[in-house]
């Protein structure tokens, strides 16, 4: 290029004009390059290219140039200019792009995902639950957790003096009645519930009730002091033990899966008459006698159930002589256990975020 001439003036006297040119440009290049960011590029163009820039007072300095000179000097000059403006303008893309926030945005970087909020595993099985039989007509309703004594056992046919209170070992608010009674406790399961409803509605009934229930008892791996259950009840006119299979039934393939079975066994609960067990078959094996599940049994219990003992009904204020019902009652946490294979139920509560956000 014309202006690539090597300067050949003689020593202290001004270089000639081209060496002027190719002088300032290596200047101006290599503090183009030196340049790190917009600071930086302003500065650099004020120094050279602005308005009382070095290049453009050089263009201006044309016009006292000798007149034989001036047109090769001038387009000289003025190639420099255009040359220097276009790698500013490639400096300064470079720098914006590289300088994040305040530059371009990098269209191609992957999303961020949040983190997204979840339902507790108990409150998904509790909705899970209810949904199953509110498919089947039932409606869901709520107590209170701190109970009189005389829903929580009177009600259901567990008079005081009854053993069958020291299958509920108790939490009693340290308050008593005028007859020197401890009767308020923190409810031992929903059953009370059931009185509850039945006085204060006619039938037909058809309700289930999710709720917290405390118990007085050591913790392991199977027990905690507070846990959830739901509550079952139907009573009408002519309800029978069919209905009773035939509801549950349909809950277990609901809630464990169309493959479900179910087995009933006799048992005993104050307020059923007959009284069952549920058990559903072993998820984890077909009645291995080495599965840790079922211990071989092949059978899961997951709930107590059964038709509606006459007192309770009476107490209720119904006739036994007309209305029947049925009634059941689960443990949540094991349900949820079952379900997902979970072997201690204190994982629950223990707001460990790696187990937790596994649901
Ligand atoms: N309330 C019982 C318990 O906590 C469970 C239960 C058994 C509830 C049989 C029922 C029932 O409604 O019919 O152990």
């Amino acid at each position: 290029m014309a202006e690539s001439v090597i300067p050949t003036g003689t020593d202290g006297a001004e270089p000639p004009l081209d060496g002027r040119i190719a002088a300032l440009r290596d200047e101006a290049r290599s503090a183009l390059s030196a340049t790190r960011d917009a600071d930086g590029l302003q500065e650099w163009r004020n120094r050279y290219v602005g308005r009382s820039g070095e290049v453009t007072l050089l263009l201006r300095s044309v016009g006292s140039l000798p007149a034989d000179e001036r047109a090769a000097f001038g387009q000289a000059a003025n190639r420099l200019k255009n040359e220097l403006q276009a790698s500013f303008d490639e400096r300064e893309s470079e720098i914006t792009s590289a300088a994040g926030p305040a530059g371009a945005i990098d269209v191609t970087l992957s999303g961020r995902h949040p983190i997204r909020g979840r339902l507790h595993p108990i409150t998904q099985t509790v909705r899970e639950i209810t949904s199953a039989f509110g498919a089947m007509g039932f409606q869901t309703f709520e107590g209170p957790e701190v109970e009189l004594e005389r829903y929580n056992f009177t009600a259901m046919n567990i008079p005081a003096d009854h053993p069958a209170r020291d299958m509920f070992d108790t939490f009693w608010l340290d308050r008593v009645d005028e007859d020197g009674d401890r009767s308020i406790l923190l409810r031992t399961h929903t059953s009370p519930m059931q009185a509850r409803i039945m006085e204060s509605q006619e039938p037909p009934i058809r309700v289930v009730i999710p709720g917290r229930c405390y118990r007085y008892e050591a913790t392991d791996a199977s027990h905690e002091w507070h846990f959830y259950q739901v509550e079952v009840l139907a009573v009408d006119e002519g309800i029978t033990f069919a209905d009773l299979k035939g509801t549950l039934y349909e809950f277990a393939r609901q809630v464990f899966g169309p493959e479900c079975k179910v087995r009933f066994r006799c048992d005993f609960f104050p307020f059923v008459e007959p009284g069952v067990e549920m058990a559903v078959n072993c998820f984890n094996c077909d009645g291995d006698p080495a599965c840790r599940i079922c211990r071989g049994s092949g059978w899961l219990e997951i709930m107590g159930a059964g038709m509606v003992h006459p007192e309770v009904l009476r107490r209720a204020g119904y006739d036994p002589g007309r209305y029947t019902g049925f009634a059941a009652g689960m443990g949540v946490e094991r349900v949820a256990m079952l379900k997902h294979g979970i072997e201690d139920i204190r994982h629950f509560y223990a707001n460990d975020m790696r187990f937790l956000s596994q649901f």
